[in-house]
């Protein structure tokens, strides 16, 4: 194989920006040979993009014999069941976010990947931001010492009444399993994972239609517990305008900030442990140094992370965001759902999936799809990449 052929399951907002992309030529050695909506009008939009076969039924796509590799862009509840029977019939398979609703259908996608041992990636495209991969490098180096707390201010997803009302299945439980913690903020949940690590608790508040006409939250607070006593604080919503995007992360060493496209680091001499017990002085004033790193050009975002799932088909090139590690981001708004609606601190690691899941069900028998009142509202390419 000298070129991966690419087959899109979803024609809507992502998916046809990913066609676009491919059919363009952006991604180097991969092609797009086919498309996969049940929408007839996203059918025929396709055929208009591209000489491409068109199929109606995600099945005939993935047994059609002309795709080496399938991105997923439909609605998240179809991402786990579209991805197992890629892996079935021995395809590559690069899903979007979030990897799907519920921490046990990904389970049973995290399996069949393995059993098949074929590349699978996931649409983590924010960690192509070299802002946020230094961040991680400065954790996991240790040059922030021992990590003490993360807080993330992320309220720039800001949304109108007509983007909910754009999609039948947006912001329904039986249609999207959630609201800002499915579909905006699992970027942030991603990240704060792989930079920070996943909590063992959590402790969230989940604030349904508070700003928008909708059945699912639109404003969220979590609060994450680790072992060693650091902690994360999270707070995302739709409905503030201007929103903020501000990361701060404290550890034994110093700290650094993330905001408006800067990393500002500020370094102690030594360690703050070691200062506490040791210093005679009660109200210290450390010496700083300090270093600030900027992003200069937008990150590779989408295309990026293509380009490496395409090379890691190719040539085994190392995956930035492995689909295996999807579980955890959806872990995370897993058990924020479940501590809201129990009103208790729940663990992570040893999420009840049993219980969410059947706690969800009851939502989802109770949940209506939206009126599709302002059909192409959706799709806003530039809100895509980090929005600082
Ligand atoms: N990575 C990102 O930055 C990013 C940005 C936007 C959306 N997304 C993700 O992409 C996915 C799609 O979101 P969107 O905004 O493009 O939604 P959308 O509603 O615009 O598109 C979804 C498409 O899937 C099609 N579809 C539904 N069921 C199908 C099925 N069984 N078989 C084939 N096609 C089917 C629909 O007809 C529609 O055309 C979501 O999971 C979302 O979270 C990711």
């Amino acid at each position: 194989m000298n070129k991966v052929r690419f087959g899109i399951v979803g024609f809507g907002n992502m998916g046809s920006t990913h066609a676009k992309n491919l059919h363009s030529g952006k991604i180097i050695d991969a092609e797009l040979t086919a498309v996969c909506d049940i929408d007839a009008e996203k059918r025929k939009k396709a055929s208009e993009l591209a000489n491409v076969a068109v199929f109606e039924d995600y099945r005939e796509l993935i047994r059609s014999g002309i795709i080496d590799a399938v991105i997923i862009a439909t609605p998240h509840y179809l991402h786990p069941p579209i991805a197992i029977e890629a892996f079935g019939a021995g395809l590559n398979v690069l899903t979007e976010k979030p990897a799907g609703v519920r921490v046990s259908d990904v389970i049973q996608m995290n399996n069949a990947a393995k059993k098949s041992g074929r590349v699978f990636g996931i649409m983590w495209n924010q960690r192509t931001n070299p802002l946020f991969q230094k961040a991680r490098e400065l954790i996991r180096n240790g040059t922030l010492g021992t990590p003490k707390r993360l807080v993330w201010i992320i309220t720039n997803w800001y949304r109108t009444q007509s983007y909910y009302n754009s999609a039948s299945w947006r912001a329904t439980w039986a249609g999207e399993g959630g609201g800002v913690l499915l579909n905006q903020a699992p970027h942030n949940l991603d990240l704060w994972q792989w930079i920070f690590g996943m909590p063992d608790e959590i402790y969230a508040t989940c604030d349904v239609g508070k700003w928008h006409d909708i059945e699912v939250e639109d404003d969220a607070i979590i609060n994450g517990y680790y072992k060693n006593g650091a902690t994360a604080t999270f707070i995302t919503s739709t409905g503030e305008y201007p929103g903020t995007n501000r990361l701060e992360i404290s550890g034994s060493r110093g700290k650094l900030v993330i905001e408006k496209k800067k990393l500002n680091l500020y370094l102690l001499e030594g360690d703050e442990r070691e200062f506490c017990y040791n210093d005679p002085n009660a109200f210290p004033e450390y010496n700083l140094q300090e270093q600030v790193f900027e992003q200069t050009e937008k990150e590779p975002a989408h295309n990026g992370i293509i380009q490496n799932f395409t090379n890691a088909v190719l040539y085994g090139e190392e995956l930035l965001a492995p689909g295996y590690d999807g579980i955890n981001e959806i872990a995370l708004s897993n058990a924020a759902y479940l501590s809201s609606w129990t009103g208790k601190r729940v663990s992570v690691k040893e999420l009840d999936t049993k219980l969410f899941d059947s706690l969800l069900e009851e939502k989802i028998k109770n949940s209506k799809p939206r009126n599709r009142l302002f059909p192409d509202a959706g799709g806003q390419p530039c809100r895509w990449h980090t929005n600082w």
